[in-house]
């Protein structure tokens, strides 16, 4: 399954803890990786048949968790789980003396934590990969990357589109990392449409734009439904705001319906889910809406970026 041509030290035996750390040339190598496991689904190379993956999440999960571990299966890897609330987390034990733990079990650590920085915490103590499943509000490398794979699938590429990011882009780490995955591509524009109190951090704004990304802070969303081509919803993240009275000031302050997108023409609706009440279920029978399918792309990005971290790209 090597790709000729593409080099592949970016991956082998690193860690995954920001999207930054990639650059385009090793992103489009994911990306043709990828490509292979969906051509190929009957027949997929057990290239982590000797292989142990450890799994550990101190925040809830459905996707990333479980299509880390169906990638990792797929490939012939087992799969080990650290419960937090059954395992000595409980009795307080630090997370630097738990990866000590796992690194020791596993070749492979994929990890979610409620703090920034707890992945590249992890991955100081780790002599395996860490691939970091999100840490707080600021990275969530592996959803960036099934975004703009879904993106390259269905819009034919990334580049010269435009595009509109939404919703909570103040805590929504899912946000940050696509903006950062932008920064290795050219958009057409970039539009971020948020409410005043969920506007994009500073921090990530001028991260994007030292990276040469030029954005646009958008109130709503109106009028630009019929200038864009990629609509990425974000959930507002209830769990992170620190007080529950700024959170009650912009809950329900957006929300697109399959009315709304009347004027939206062929924009694809995208969402790294769960949703909530900013995307409506009736949007889901319109040919725009596009975040079932990507959610499904997580199976194949996730088994190419394991593929790729543990040495499979060499071979
Ligand atoms: C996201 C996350 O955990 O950041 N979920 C996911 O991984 N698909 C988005 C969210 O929780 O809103």
């Amino acid at each position: 399954l090597g790709v000729s041509g593409l080099g592949t030290d970016a991956w082998t035996g690193k860690d995954v803890l920001s999207i930054l750390d990639f650059s385009r040339p090793d992103l489009e190598l994911l990306f043709e990786t990828t490509d292979r496991f969906v051509g190929l689904p009957d027949r997929v190379p057990k290239t982590l048949a000797d292989r142990i993956a450890a799994t550990a999440f101190f925040e809830p999960s459905t996707r990333t968790r479980l299509s880390f571990t169906t990638a990792a299966l797929k490939l012939g890897a087992k799969v080990i789980d650290l419960s937090p609330d059954v395992s000595s987390v409980l009795k307080g034990e630090s997370l630097p003396d738990t990866i000590r733990m796992l690194e020791s079990y596993a070749d492979m650590i994929i990890m979610r934590h409620p703090s920034e920085g707890a992945a590249l915490l992890a991955s100081e103590v780790s002599g395996v990969p860490i691939i970091n499943g999100g840490d707080g509000s600021q990275h969530h490398p592996s959803q960036a990357m099934l975004d703009l794979y879904t993106i390259r699938s269905l819009k034919g590429g990334v580049d010269g589109l435009r595009y509109a990011i939404v919703g909570d882009l103040r805590y929504s780490r899912t946000a940050a990392s696509f903006l950062y995955g932008l920064t290795r591509y050219r958009p057409g524009s970039v539009y971020l449409v948020s409410p005043d109190g969920l506007r994009l951090r500073n921090e990530v704004r001028e991260t994007i734009g030292a990276l040469g990304l030029k954005a646009e802070q958008l109130d709503s969303l109106d009028p630009i439904l019929d200038k864009v081509d990629v609509i990425y919803m974000n959930r507002i993240q209830k769990e992170r705001f620190p007080d529950p009275n700024e959170y009650e000031k912009v809950k329900g302050s957006y929300r697109i319906t399959r009315s709304t997108l009347s004027n939206a023409k062929d924009a694809i609706v995208l969402h790294p889910l769960p949703r909530l009440n900013e995307l409506a279920y009736d949007v889901d029978g319109l040919p725009n809406a596009a975040y079932m399918k990507q959610a499904r792309f997580g199976v194949p990005v996730r088994m190419a970026l394991l593929h790729l971290v543990m040495g499979g790209g060499e071979r």
